[in-house]
């Protein structure tokens, strides 16, 4: 038996390895060119100490100078003597350049650009390469501006890409930004883009409670993807509500994918609000404005949003203010560049 086991370096680096239950995470890295920082191999030393954040796994033979009871109780683990018991998600506390590895390129052309609104447009990359990609749901890539090469821009997926040969990307029109300028201009089908990644620790974890998502704008990225490894896994048993926020009703798009998914999975539901008070929508405002407190589920609730600083900035002060402290609060922020 064969496990997927993704490492994550401190600098925000990912990289998967496969891992047999019978190989400790260490010997499976090393024998895959990554080498875990280690000393003495034995389970004594404690410098391959890890936090495995998900999956199950034996901690395998260790003295407790190495690793406390509370440590292993609280899900770190000894990577030369770890063995998976299912896929896991590791975290590395060490940058990725200290284990002789690094994030992967991708060489890839343009398979569709496409105008989504006047604020989004959706960017679909396919190559070969792209067949071995792996990443978690709500990871992102940096994607070189063709033309400026010492340009890159950090997106999310917005899809999963399960093993085809195509990634998807939502992108924000930022007027005078290169790579919005380069997909208004100069972009076509067969164009050459080099692509990095995955990067990032706002990804799904396990679901054992409801989630509450929040989504700004092109933010609406990582949970499209999220919902999509949702899916692919049978669905979850706690409900899922994601909030989209925009600034007017022209900046809405793939709602008719939040719609699809209302029917994949019954337990998720979706609500736009925007901030024009001209919209079309029933919920005006900011995301802030519409958040329930059955949404929050006095504090047992997994909070998951992806927008603009000052939106990660409204939501904490929101939090604060209904006096809610969530068991899990994973946020990504973006800003637009323009040089
Ligand atoms: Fe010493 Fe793992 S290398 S405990």
């Amino acid at each position: 038996m064969s496990y997927n086991i993704a490492l994550n370096f401190e600098d925000g680096v990912t990289r998967f390895i496969n891992c047999s239950g019978a190989e400790s995470v260490v010997d499976a890295a090393y024998r895959q060119g990554i080498n875990i920082p280690m000393d003495c191999r034995e389970g004594a030393c404690s410098t391959c100490k890890c936090r495995v954040e998900t999956g199950t796994y034996s901690l395998g033979d260790y003295i407790e100078d190495a690793l406390s009871k509370e440590e292993a109780t609280s899900g770190y683990a000894l990577a030369c003597q770890m063995r998976p018991k299912s896929d896991c998600v590791v975290l590395i506390p060490t940058g990725s350049a200290a284990c002789n590895t690094k994030q992967e390129s991708y060489a890839t052309r343009i398979a569709e650009v496409r105008r989504l609104s006047d604020s989004t447009f959706s960017l679909v990359l396919e190559g070969d390469a792209l067949k071995g990609l792996e990443f978690l749901p709500g990871q992102y890539a940096n994607l070189q501006v063709p033309g400026e090469e010492q340009h890159h821009r950090a997106y999310s997926f917005s899809t999963m890409n399960g093993g085809r040969d195509s990634v998807s990307f939502l992108i924000r029109n930022v007027p005078g930004g290169l790579m919005s300028n380069f997909l208004r201009e100069r972009a076509q089908p067969g164009t050459a883009l080099t692509m990095t990644g995955p990067f990032g620790s706002f990804y799904l974890r396990p679901r054992v409670r409801p989630i509450l998502m929040l989504a700004g704008g092109t933010g609406l990225a990582p949970f499209l993807a999220m919902l999509d490894k949702i899916v692919a896994e049978g669905g979850s048993p706690y409900p899922i509500h994601l909030l989209y926020g925009v600034n007017t009703d022209r900046d809405i798009v793939e709602v008719e994918r939040l719609e699809a998914f209302t029917h994949l999975l019954p337990n998720f539901t979706f609500a736009v609000c925007v901030v024009d008070a001209n919209s079309a929508q029933p919920k005006k405002g900011y995301v802030t404005h519409h958040i329930e407190p059955s949404h929050l589920n006095e504090g047992e609730v997994d909070i998951y949003l992806c927008g603009p600083p000052p939106m990660v900035e409204a939501v904490a002060q929101h939090l604060r203010d209904v006096d809610v402290k969530s068991a899990s609060f994973h946020f990504e922020k973006f800003s637009a560049s323009i040089s």
